[in-house]
C-alpha cells in the first residue's frame, strides 16, 4: 500500500477531520439518561452517515432493547487479507456537575492543543480517529489494506448490557482475526503506550429501610436506629483502614502480579509527587504493599460512588430520615468473576447488617476484566504502527477502567483483541472539561492508518 500518500492526505485534513469531529461532540448521547434517548438514536444515526460517507459498505442500525448498535464494513480488500473489528462507543457520561465546565459540555471548543467536549477522548474522538484512518486509505487507495468490520454501540457506558447477546446473535457477521479497540489511555503525554490489561467491575446499590417515615430526631432519636448511620457503618465494615476488602472471600481469585510485571511497573515513568500535585492531595490512600500504579490498574477496589439520604438542603432541619442508600462499585481484575462477586458482597452485606434497620441489595451491571497477550503478531503490527505515528516506541500498560466487551470478544469470538488508545490520564473522562489532544488525535490516525497496513503484512 502508498502509505506516504495517505499520510499525506491525512496531513494536509488535519484541521478538516477536527471541524467534523466536533459535528458528532454537539449530539449529547448520554447512555444513562432517559431524557437523551432520542440524542441518543440521533447519534446513532450520525455514526451511521459517517460510516457510509467514508465508505463503509452495508452499513446498519440495528436495535437492541436499550440503544442502537452501529455496524459497517469493507471486505473487498481480498480473501487472503485478515479482517479486523474496530470496536469503539458513541455514547457518553452524564455532564454534572454542570457548572464546573469552563465551555458547555456539548459546545465543542478548542483551547491550546486541546478539544473540550464531553465525549472528545471517551470515546467518540477515538471512534473518529478510525474513521478518518479508514477513509483516507479509501479515498488515497481505493481500498483497504485489511478487510474492515466496525462496530460502534451505544450503551458502553451502562454495562453494554445488550452487546453480548447481539455478539451471539452475529457470530457470522462479527467473525474476524483480530479486533481491535481505541477506548484506553497512552501512559502521559508525549509517552505512547499499549494497553494489555483492564479490570472488570461489579456494580452494587444497598438500600437501607428504618421507621416507616420520617421522624423528628428530638423525639425518636437515640432509640430508633438511623438509616444513613446504619449504612454508614455497614460500608465501613467492607474496608480497612489499610485498603483491604474484607468481604469474606472477596481475593480468592485474584491473579498476583507475577514479579517480572511489577518489575516492569516499576521500569515505568511514573512521577508520584507530580500525580499527587495534580490532584491536589496531600497524602495517597491504596492497599498495603502495592505501588499506586500497581493499585490503580491490578489490584481490586471497592468505592462508595454515590450516597444519600436525609435532609440535603440548606440549612439544618433535625429529621430521623426513613431511608438512605448507596451505590457501591468494585473493580475487579482478570479472573475475578463479577457475578461470584455480586454474591459475595450482597451475603457480606446482610451478614453485617444490624436488625435494627431492613437492608437491600441490588446488582446494577458487571463486566470481565480482560488481559492481552503481548506476543503475538497483532501487538508486534500495534507496536509499529505506534512507532510510525508517534516517533517512538510504546510501553506496555495495564489499566484500572472497563470495557466488559473486551472479554466477550475474546471468548465469544475466540479473537485476540488489541487496546490501541490515544486518550491521556488527565483529560478529565467521566469529568467537566473532558478534552482531548490533539495533537494526539492526529498521530492516533496516523497510527491507526499503519496499523491497517502492518495488519496486513500478518500471514493467515
Ligand atoms: N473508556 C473507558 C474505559 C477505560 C477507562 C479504559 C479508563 C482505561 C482507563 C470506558 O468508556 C468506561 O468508562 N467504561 C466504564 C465501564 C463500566 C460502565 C462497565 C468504566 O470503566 O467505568
Ligand atoms: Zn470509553
Amino acid at each position: 500500500m502508498k502509505m506516504e500518500a495517505v499520510t499525506g492526505y491525512i496531513n494536509k485534513n488535519e484541521k478538516n477531520f477536527v471541524e467534523e469531529l466536533k459535528e458528532f461532540l454537539r449530539i449529547p448521547s448520554i447512555s444513562t439518561n432517559l431524557e437523551n434517548k432520542s440524542d441518543v438514536r440521533k447519534c446513532a444515526e450520525y455514526v451511521s452517515g459517517q460510516m457510509e460517507k467514508i465508505g463503509l459498505e452495508n452499513v446498519k442500525i440495528f436495535e437492541t432493547p436499550g440503544h442502537p448498535i452501529v455496524y459497517g464494513e469493507y471486505l473487498k480488500a481480498g480473501k487472503d487479507k485478515p479482517t479486523v473489528l474496530v470496536y469503539g462507543h458513541y455514547d457518553v457520561q452524564p455532564v454534572d456537575p454542570l457548572n464546573l465546565w469552563t465551555t458547555p459540555p456539548f459546545e465543542p471548543d478548542i483551547r491550546g492543543d486541546n478539544i473540550y467536549a464531553r465525549g472528545s477522548a471517551d470515546d467518540k474522538g477515538q471512534v473518529f480517529i478510525h474513521f478518518k484512518s479508514i477513509q483516507s486509505h479509501l479515498e488515497i487507495n481505493k481500498t483497504l489494506p485489511v478487510n474492515v468490520k466496525v462496530l460502534i454501540e451505544g450503551e458502553e457506558e451502562i454495562g453494554s448490557i445488550n452487546l453480548d447477546k447481539f455478539i451471539e446473535d452475529n457470530k457470522e457477521m462479527l467473525k474476524c482475526d483480530y479486533v481491535v479497540v481505541s477506548d484506553t489511555s497512552m501512559f502521559d503525554h508525549e509517552v505512547p503506550s499499549i494497553c494489555y490489561g483492564l479490570r472488570g467491575l461489579a456494580y452494587m446499590q444497598v438500600e437501607v429501610t428504618g421507621p416507616n417515615r420520617d421522624l423528628h430526631s428530638g423525639s425518636f432519636g437515640g432509640a430508633v436506629d438511623n438509616p444513613v448511620n446504619a449504612l454508614a457503618r455497614i460500608i465501613c465494615k467492607l474496608k480497612d483502614e489499610k485498603g483491604k476488602i474484607l468481604i469474606d472471600g472477596f481475593y480468592d481469585d485474584v491473579l498476583n502480579l507475577t514479579p517480572k510485571e511489577r518489575e516492569e511497573y516499576s521500569k515505568l515513568p511514573f512521577d508520584e509527587k507530580k500525580y499527587m500535585k495534580g490532584l491536589e492531595v496531600d497524602e495517597l490512600f491504596g492497599e498495603e504493599g502495592y505501588t499506586t500504579l500497581e493499585r490503580a490498574s491490578a489490584r481490586p477496589t471497592l468505592d462508595c460512588n454515590g450516597i444519600w439520604g436525609g435532609f440535603q438542603g440548606e440549612g439544618a432541619k433535625t429529621v430521623l430520615p426513613s431511608k438512605a442508600g448507596a451505590k457501591i462499585s468494585m473493580r475487579l481484575v482478570p479472573n475475578q468473576d463479577p457475578q461470584k462477586i455480586e454474591k459475595l458482597f450482597t451475603d457480606f452485606v446482610k451478614k453485617i447488617s444490624p436488625k435494627s434497620v431492613k437492608v437491600e441489595v441490588k446488582s446494577l451491571h458487571g463486566g470481565n476484566g480482560a488481559i492481552t497477550p503481548l506476543d503475538s503478531p497483532a501487538m508486534d503490527a500495534a507496536v509499529e504502527a505506534m512507532k510510525k505515528g508517534f516517533g517512538k516506541t510504546p510501553l506496555f500498560t495495564r489499566e484500572g477502567g472497563s470495557i466488559p466487551v473486551v472479554n466477550s470478544f475474546q471468548t465469544l469470538l475466540n479473537a485476540p483483541v488489541i487496546l490501541l488508545g490515544f486518550g491521556l490520564p488527565d483529560e478529565n473522562a467521566h469529568s467537566p472539561d473532558e478534552h482531548l489532544n490533539l495533537k494526539n488525535f492526529q498521530r492516533g490516525i496516523l497510527s491507526i492508518a499503519h496499523y491497517l497496513n502492518e495488519l496486513s503484512k500478518i500471514k493467515k
